[in-house]
C-alpha cells in the first residue's frame, strides 16, 4: 500500500496552518474610526500621514510617501529619480516582475544580473558585469526578506556615480549590519499587498532620508501636485499613487503587531534551517554575517532533485502539499529577462527598449544568461510560504516529518 498522500496514503498533517491576514477588532474598530469620520482620502485625514511617518522610522528613514501598491512605490521613485530615457536599471533576474515594469514605466531600460547561489539575491558580482556608460541605478531586491550586500553594492554605484533604488518590498524590519533596508541607498520600496506581512489588501510606502527627492516622490504619487502648491496646480507628470485613510488605519494596527509575528517567523526559520538543513538534499540558505535581521517573507529550500531520486521540484511540491503542508509552491517559474513581454518587447508606448543600444547591438533580453537564477526557477527553489513560519512547534515538526517521508518514499513518484 502507498505511503505517500499523493499516492493514496495517509498525509502527515490534518490541521490547517495559519491563515493569513492575521486580524482583530483593532483593525475593524481602525476602520470604523476613518469611515465615521468621513475623512477616506489622505489630504483630508491624519492616517496616512500618521503611517508615512511611523513607518518611516521603523525603517530607520527620514521620509516615507505612502502609495498605492509596492509597484507604484518602486515607479514614484524611479520617476523622482529623474533618470533620463533609455537609463538602463540593474534588476535581479529572480523576482517579482514589478521589479522590473516599474523601470519600463519610467522610461528605463532593465538589465538582468543573476543572484548569489546561496541567498537567491542579487550578486554583486554579476551587477558589476553588466554597468555600462548608461547604468544609472542598481535595483537590490532583497527577496524573502534577505538583504543584498550593500556595500559591495555601494562601492560599485560610488565609482560610477550610479543610485540604488532598494526593492525593499519583502523586507519589513530586515537589516544590514544593524540598519534597517530601505534608505540605505537613495530610497527603497515596500508594499503592503494581502501576502504580505503588513498588509491593508494592498498599499505601499518609498522611504529615503533625501529632502528633495521625498517632496519629488509626493508630487509624482499626487498627480504631480507640489506639496505647497494648489490643487490644481500640477508642476510635474505624476499619478494618482495615493492610498487611501481606511488602508493606512489599517497598516498602522498591522505594524503594532509587526514585532511578535517577525519574531515567531524568525524562530520558526531557525528551527526549520536546523531541522531541514539535515536531510540529505535540502539546504537552507545560511544568511551572511552582514545580515542582523531577516523578515522571513518566505523560507527558501534549495531542492536536490538528485537526492529526491530524480523527483522533478514541482512533484516533491505536489507531494508535500497532499501530505497537508500547503502554503508551499515553486516560487518564481521563469527568470524575468525571459518572460515573454520582455522578449517580444510587448511594451506598449515605451519604445525605448525596442531600439536601445547594450553594448554593440540593440538590447534583446535572450542574451542575459542567469544560470543560478534559471536553476532556481525550474530544479532548486521551494518556498515555505509565513503561514508555515506561524504554525506553533508542532506544525514546523510536520514540515520536516512530510519532507524526510517523501524522500524515503520517492519511488512511489518515479517511473
Ligand atoms: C519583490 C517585490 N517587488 C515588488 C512587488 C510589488 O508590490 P505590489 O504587489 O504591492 O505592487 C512585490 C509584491 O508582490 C514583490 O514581492
Amino acid at each position: 500500500m502507498a505511503k505517500l498522500a499523493i499516492k493514496g496514503g495517509t498525509p502527515v498533517r490534518s490541521e490547517p496552518y495559519p491563515v493569513w491576514p492575521i486580524w482583530d477588532s483593532a483593525e475593524v474598530d481602525a476602520v470604523r474610526r476613518v469611515i465615521e469620520s468621513g475623512k477616506w482620502g489622505m489630504a483630508a485625514g491624519s492616517q496616512v500621514k500618521e503611517l508615512q511617518s511611523r513607518f518611516a522610522r521603523y525603517q530607520d528613514a527620514e521620509f516615507g510617501i505612502a502609495t498605492s501598491s509596492g509597484t507604484t512605490a518602486l515607479r514614484a521613485a524611479l520617476l523622482a529619480a529623474e533618470m533620463e530615457e533609455g537609463a538602463e536599471v540593474i534588476v535581479p533576474a529572480y523576482t517579482f516582475v514589478a521589479s522590473a515594469t516599474a523601470v519600463i514605466e519610467s522610461n528605463g531600460v532593465p538589465v538582468f544580473a543573476d543572484i548569489d547561489p546561496e541567498t537567491y539575491v542579487l550578486d554583486p558580482a554579476s551587477v558589476e558585469k553588466v554597468i555600462t556608460g548608461c547604468t544609472r541605478a542598481i535595483m537590490p531586491v532583497h527577496l524573502a526578506g534577505i538583504p543584498v550586500d550593500m556595500d559591495a553594492l555601494e562601492k560599485l554605484a560610488r565609482e560610477k556615480g550610479i543610485v540604488i533604488i532598494e526593492d525593499a518590498c519583502q523586507a519589513w524590519g530586515s537589516e544590514y549590519k544593524g540598519k534597517k533596508m530601505g534608505a540605505l541607498g537613495l530610497a527603497g520600496a515596500f508594499s503592503f499587498q494581502s501576502s504580505k506581512h503588513i498588509t491593508a489588501g494592498e498599499g505601499g510606502m518609498t522611504v529615503t532620508n533625501d529632502k528633495d527627492f521625498a517632496e519629488r516622490c509626493a508630487s509624482v504619487i499626487n498627480c504631480g501636485r507640489s506639496v505647497e502648491g494648489a490643487w490644481h496646480m500640477h508642476v510635474r507628470l505624476g499619478g494618482n499613487y495615493r492610498l487611501t485613510e481606511l488602508q493606512a488605519a489599517v497598516i498602522l494596527v498591522q505594524l503594532e503587531r509587526y514585532e511578535k509575528m517577525l519574531a515567531r517567523r524568525q524562530e520558526s526559520a531557525r528551527y526549520l534551517t536546523e531541522r531541514l538543513s539535515a536531510i540529505d538534499g535540502i539546504r537552507v540558505p545560511i544568511l551572511p554575517e552582514y545580515v542582523t535581521a531577516c523578515s522571513r517573507h518566505f523560507l527558501t529550500l534549495r531542492y536536490d532533485p538528485g537526492a529526491f531520486g530524480g523527483l522533478p521540484k514541482d512533484d516533491f511540491v505536489k507531494a508535500l502539499n497532499a501530505e497537508g503542508i500547503n502554503h508551499t509552491h515553486g516560487g518564481y517559474y521563469i527568470p524575468i529577462c525571459r518572460q515573454q513581454f520582455l522578449l517580444e518587447k510587448n511594451v506598449g508606448p515605451f519604445e525605448e527598449i525596442r531600439r536601445h543600444k547594450f553594448g554593440s547591438k540593440v538590447i534583446d533580453y535572450a542574451d542575459f544568461q542567469c544560470p543560478v537564477t534559471e536553476r532556481a526557477c525550474s530544479t532548486e527553489a521551494v518556498w515555505l510560504l509565513q503561514n508555515l513560519l506561524l504554525a506553533e512547534r508542532e506544525g514546523l515538526e510536520d514540515i520536516v516529518r512530510a519532507v524526510e517521508k517523501i524522500r524515503e518514499n520517492c519511488e512511489e513518484l518515479l517511473g
